[in-house]
């Protein structure tokens, strides 16, 4: 066992029992939440009772979570006073596929399985842990739970959102990002082999960025900690060599990817790398490019091949 999963283990010990009163209800209206799928108007949002160590915790994972931690500070609160913490032993089943879903949940601590059914073949797809969520897609679009999720350790801590609370002060926004990023993402060939689920995580991961023409937006040498997707706009990437002079090696459009290496190989930045024009770009921080792009890994190393071709281009300059 790893000494991480020992921490995790002894902070699990330290939880309060289950905590699980009626629901009380407060009124409330998120002005992000209602635009396309919901009319405005007020709602009540339901409020689970529990210790303030345990809100902090679920606020903590909130944060962490890209599903989450655009709200404002307000619809946070919300959230928060919403959710629920619901305890699992080994091998409980939390979600399975096919059934109804009425919640979300966000992992408190412990280990889960995510298995998915197909053509009466059943795979391992996913492993959860604290911070992670499961269980949106059900809510997202109406439709029956996609797989099935068991604890695979006791003292397993869930935090679960009600339909309703989600529906009003997190879909909304989640739905608009996702539509947006989804006709973004479809450009980025590299990205054709990743399942819907994977895809969908990974927009909920990305962030924007801006560049100016002529920014740098990697330097050669640099640490590295993004990788980057182009939205709109074109950029360069050039090599120094032994003079210290940039030797053009790459041009990148809407769609190219690029920063890959210095993640992969855990070294500095390769190369600079420059926008041409005005340049908006997608990026992956290091955490949730392994977590996300995991799957892809391969295949970035297989491309990562033809880079030597420049490299010998360079040294033959
Ligand atoms: P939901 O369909 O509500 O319930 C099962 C959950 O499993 C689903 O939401 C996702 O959060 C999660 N999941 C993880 N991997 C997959 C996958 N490959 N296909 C479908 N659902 C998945
Ligand atoms: P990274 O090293 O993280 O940051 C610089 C990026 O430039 C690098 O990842 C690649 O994505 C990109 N690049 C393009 N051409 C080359 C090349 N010939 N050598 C190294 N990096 C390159």
């Amino acid at each position: 066992m790893s000494s991480e999963e020992s921490e995790e283990e002894d902070a699990i010990e330290e939880l309060p029992e289950k905590i699980v009163p009626p629901p009380k209800f407060r009124k409330s209206v998120s002005a992000e939440a209602f635009g396309l799928y919901n009319k405005k108007g007020y709602f009540s949002a339901r409020i689970v009772d529990k210790k303030d160590e345990t809100k902090l915790k679920i606020k903590e994972r909130l944060l962490k979570s890209f599903m989450f931690n655009s709200l404002s500070s307000e619809d946070l609160e919300i959230v928060v006073d919403a959710m629920e913490e619901k305890r699992y032993k080994k091998n409980d089943t939390v979600i399975e596929q096919n059934a109804d879903g009425d919640e979300l949940f966000v992992v408190g601590e412990g280990k889960l399985h995510c298995y998915r059914t197909e053509k009466g073949e059943t795979n391992l797809v996913k492993t959860y842990s604290p911070g992670d969520y499961f269980g949106e897609l059900a809510l997202l679009y109406n439709a029956p739970r996609a797989a099935t999720i068991k604890a695979i350790k006791d003292n397993v801590v869930l935090y679960s959102l009600d339909r309703l609370t989600f529906n009003h002060i997190v879909k909304d926004s989640a739905m608009k990002r996702r539509e947006k990023y989804e006709e973004i993402l479809k450009l980025v060939r590299i990205l054709d082999s990743l399942d819907n689920n994977e895809r969908m995580k990974l927009i909920d991961s990305i962030s924007e960025m801006r560049f100016k023409q002529g920014e740098y937006i990697i330097r050669q040498g640099e640490p590295g900690n993004n990788f980057f997707f182009i939205m709109e706009g074109r950029a360069v990437a050039k090599k120094l060599n032994a003079d210290q002079q940039e030797i053009k090696v790459m041009d990148y459009k809407a769609g190219d990817y690029f920063g890959e290496i210095s993640l992969i190989k855990n070294q500095p930045r390769a190369a600079n790398v420059i926008a041409e024009t005005d340049l908006v770009a997608l990026f992956l921080e290091r955490q949730m490019f392994n977590r996300v792009l995991g799957p892809l890994k391969e295949i970035l190393k297989r491309n990562m091949k033809s880079y030597v071709h420049f490299e010998q281009q360079e040294d033959n300059l």
